[in-house]
């Protein structure tokens, strides 16, 4: 490191690096935690990992029809036109992204509701959609969803920051419905109500039949993987040997060390000691882990010693996982950190900072990887697609490559068999495949 980083600054980054840093053996261990989780979250158990029955299968990708298909993201709504030509090939027509309001993520259901219709009727309207032609409607809905039937769950908790009233516990797809009737369309008929790890995977097994996990890094992170009926012990009376797709919902999974940071960072969320896993390698939070440590050197006046604390670090959530690329790219002027304001070290400082929580993410990301892979193939006797979804993923300089290497590290030579598959709008378009998959017929007791 460059030698205007002072002896004390130096002293700092190293024990910061220590206590971030997550070795092979103990990537082992968090797998092998991970594992026993898996296991009492199928037997309905107590267990941070919801492994929720999608109730559908893969597609054999002979499915077909024109779909709308609408997304809640964490941070965006996309809604899509879909054509499945029912010979692996899907067409997007249109598609479209609107930007979720602050303000609608802490407000009522019926606005948040009311906006998703709106924005379904602006794109009919933008994109001169024959609002005849479309009926069928698959909503990906990228939040804890306790499935009742293929078309209908209800939210079991928000994450990523959303506080909305009036929603959990009730059926997502029946208030979209409501939203859509009163906003003249009522024509839509719900065919699918999919979380964005399902949707990922569909869109990538519709394709290509390798495709066997559906990753999700980006505002929030999930995963999801196709589990052999005999295996769901709390959904007892399936094919033993048919399968399911389970939705993991690894964004809770608690078996982890955390620090001083990390407890900072959950004691002033919305949803404390939920998401443990999410508040440590997803795009919503990495760059409040990075503020939290900047913030506190700054206190130990290691950073910024005779100049104004920038604004990107003042306020909570300021600094993004965005602004931690331009960063990492070296541009740190973009977001305001210029010469004016930050000194050579402290640029190279927040730099190194940004590199090592983004490293967690990413090994802690591939180390899970492998534990679903594992899960399903200990030996690793056939090939596995991994369809991967998130700006994390697709854009952070260097979290692809820390991900690949953590794979290498855990599966040794055979991770050649594994191939991470960068997928866009898979999320969306899976969910009009998963629309057009025949229902498993299965329906849950209502409580
Ligand atoms: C949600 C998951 C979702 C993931 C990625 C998490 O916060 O709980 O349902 O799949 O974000 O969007």
């Amino acid at each position: 490191m460059n030698k205007e980083i002072s002896p004390a600054l130096r002293d700092f980054l190293a024990s910061l690096e220590q206590l971030f840093f997550i070795d092979q053996k103990e990537l082992e261990e968090v797998i092998a935690g991970f594992h026993g989780e898996m296991r009492s979250g199928l037997a309905g158990k107590k267990s941070s990992l919801k492994m929720i029955p999608s109730f559908v299968k893969r597609p054999a990708g002979t499915e077909k029809g024109d779909f709308l298909a609408v997304d809640l993201g964490g941070t965006n709504i996309r809604v899509l036109a879909v054509r499945l030509d029912g010979n692996r090939h899907a067409t997007l027509i249109a598609a479209h992204r609107f930007a979720i309001p602050t303000k609608l993520t802490g407000g009522t259901g019926a606005r948040l509701f009311d906006f998703i219709a709106g924005c379904i009727g602006q794109f009919f309207a933008q994109h001169q959609i024959d609002r005849q032609h479309y009926h069928d409607l698959a909503f990906t809905f990228s939040f804890p969803v306790e499935q009742i039937a293929v078309a209908s769950g209800r939210l079991i908790s928000w994450t990523k920051g959303f506080s909305v009233t009036g929603v959990e516990g009730r059926d997502v797809a029946a208030l979209l419905r409501e939203a859509l009737a009163r906003n003249q369309m009522g024509f839509l008929n719900i065919v699918a109500l999919t979380n964005d790890t399902v949707g990922t995977l569909a869109a990538q097994s519709y394709a290509d039949p390798a495709g066997d996990i559906g990753v999700i890094l980006g505002t929030g992170t999930n995963a999801c993987y196709p589990e052999k009926g005999k295996n769901i012990k709390k959904l007892p009376g399936l094919d033993p040997a048919g399968e399911i797709i389970i939705n993991i919902e690894w964004g809770n999974f608690n078996k982890l060390k955390t620090n001083i940071y990390d407890r900072l960072l959950d004691r002033a969320s919305n949803n404390r000691q939920q998401q443990q896993l999410e508040k440590m390698v997803s795009g919503m939070y990495l760059g409040e882990l990075a503020r939290l440590i900047i913030v506190r050197m700054i206190k130990q006046r290691l950073l910024f010693t005779d100049k104004k604390v920038p604004e990107v670090f003042q306020k909570k959530y300021a600094l993004t996982a965005e602004k931690m690329a331009q960063i990492a790219q070296g541009n740190p002027s973009r977001v305001g950190l210029g010469p004016q304001n930050a000194s050579p070290a402290d640029v190279l400082a927040i730099r190194e900072i940004c590199r090592i929580v983004t490293l967690r993410a990413g090994r802690l990301a591939g180390g899970l990887i492998a534990a679903v892979i594992r899960w399903m193939d200990n030996d690793l006797a056939s090939s596995h697609t991994v369809a991967v979804d998130g700006s994390l993923f697709e854009k952070y300089p260097g979290f692809r490559d820390s991900v690949t290497a953590t794979l290498q590290e855990i599966l040794g030579a055979r991770s050649s068999k594994i191939r991470l598959k960068t997928i866009k709008d898979g999320s969306g378009i899976g969910a009009a495949i998963v629309g057009a998959v025949a229902s498993l017929n299965i329906t849950r007791r209502q409580p």
